[in-house]
């Protein structure tokens, strides 16, 4: 796992999009994973730039992101559908029938979580999968206890996230309990991965991260085992770590 430590979120923001568009220029077809938060709200900013000032086409780029919540649906606020329009899809020149966010509206929702491991394969699985990781550890909705080999799934939301979610809805109780989200084994199938760690309320998911210990518990730390795996984390999430 490579670190990268940076000063601030304007650092962190502009190095993720760099890596990201050298990515998207030396793929032909690149598969994108992308995430929701706020940590990569500065990150897709940047990459509307690039794509205005021309360095950037995402005409042959596809893109899965990580996550949906269960019972919203796509055109509600806080829904990752809305986010992606609002972040960047809108503004960008990315082909909608080449974006995937996974449906927690569906009927079946095991079929959804078949079908969306599917999808990824039929692309020939992703190349760069962007992750953020919550204050407990999570990557996607993986909580602490989900197998390092899931794919994707539903989840219940444990009430750290919830709590920490919370602050994008009117009240706690409008947010949901469950999520689908990519399994540890699906991100891990990714060929690289870029994790962005941006603020104080992260230091201790940072220090279980760097520690080294692979866990269950910890399930950001089952990124100690891919082989292309890079974090970037700036001063205020890096605190008194070493
Ligand atoms: C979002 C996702 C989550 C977030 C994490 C951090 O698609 O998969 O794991 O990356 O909850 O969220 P922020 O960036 O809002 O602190």
């Amino acid at each position: 796992m490579k670190i990268v430590k940076v000063k601030d979120y304007e650092e962190m923001s502009r190095k993720a999009a760099e890596i990201v568009a050298e990515r998207m220029n030396a793929i032909e077809n690149p598969v994108i994973g992308l995430a929701t938060g706020s940590t990569p709200e500065g990150m897709y900013e940047i990459l509307i730039d690039k794509y205005n000032k021309g360095e950037i086409d995402f005409a042959n780029t596809t893109t899965f992101n990580l996550d949906e919540y269960v019972g919203i649906t796509d055109d509600d606020p806080n829904s990752y559908h809305y986010f992606m329009d609002k972040h960047l899809f809108d503004h960008v020149n990315i082909q909608k029938e080449k974006t995937h966010v996974p449906s927690g509206m569906a009927d079946d929702l095991d079929r959804e979580c078949r079908e969306y491991e599917e999808a990824i394969k039929a692309a020939g699985n992703i190349d760069l999968q962007l992750l953020g990781i919550g204050n407990n550890g999570h990557i996607g909705f993986n909580e602490p206890g989900t197998p390092v080999d899931s794919r994707t799934h539903i989840i219940g939301l444990k009430e750290e996230t919830i709590q920490a979610n919370a602050r994008f809805f009117d009240s706690i109780d409008e947010v949901p309990t469950k999520a689908i989200t990519m399994g540890i084994g699906t991100i891990l199938d990714s060929k690289e991965i870029l994790m962005i760690i941006s603020g104080e309320n992260k230091r201790d998911a940072v220090t279980s991260l760097l520690k080294g210990t692979i866990s269950e518990d910890i399930p950001a730390s089952a990124l100690h085992n891919h082989p292309n795996a890079t974090v970037i984390i700036d001063e205020a999430a890096w605190g008194d770590n070493e």
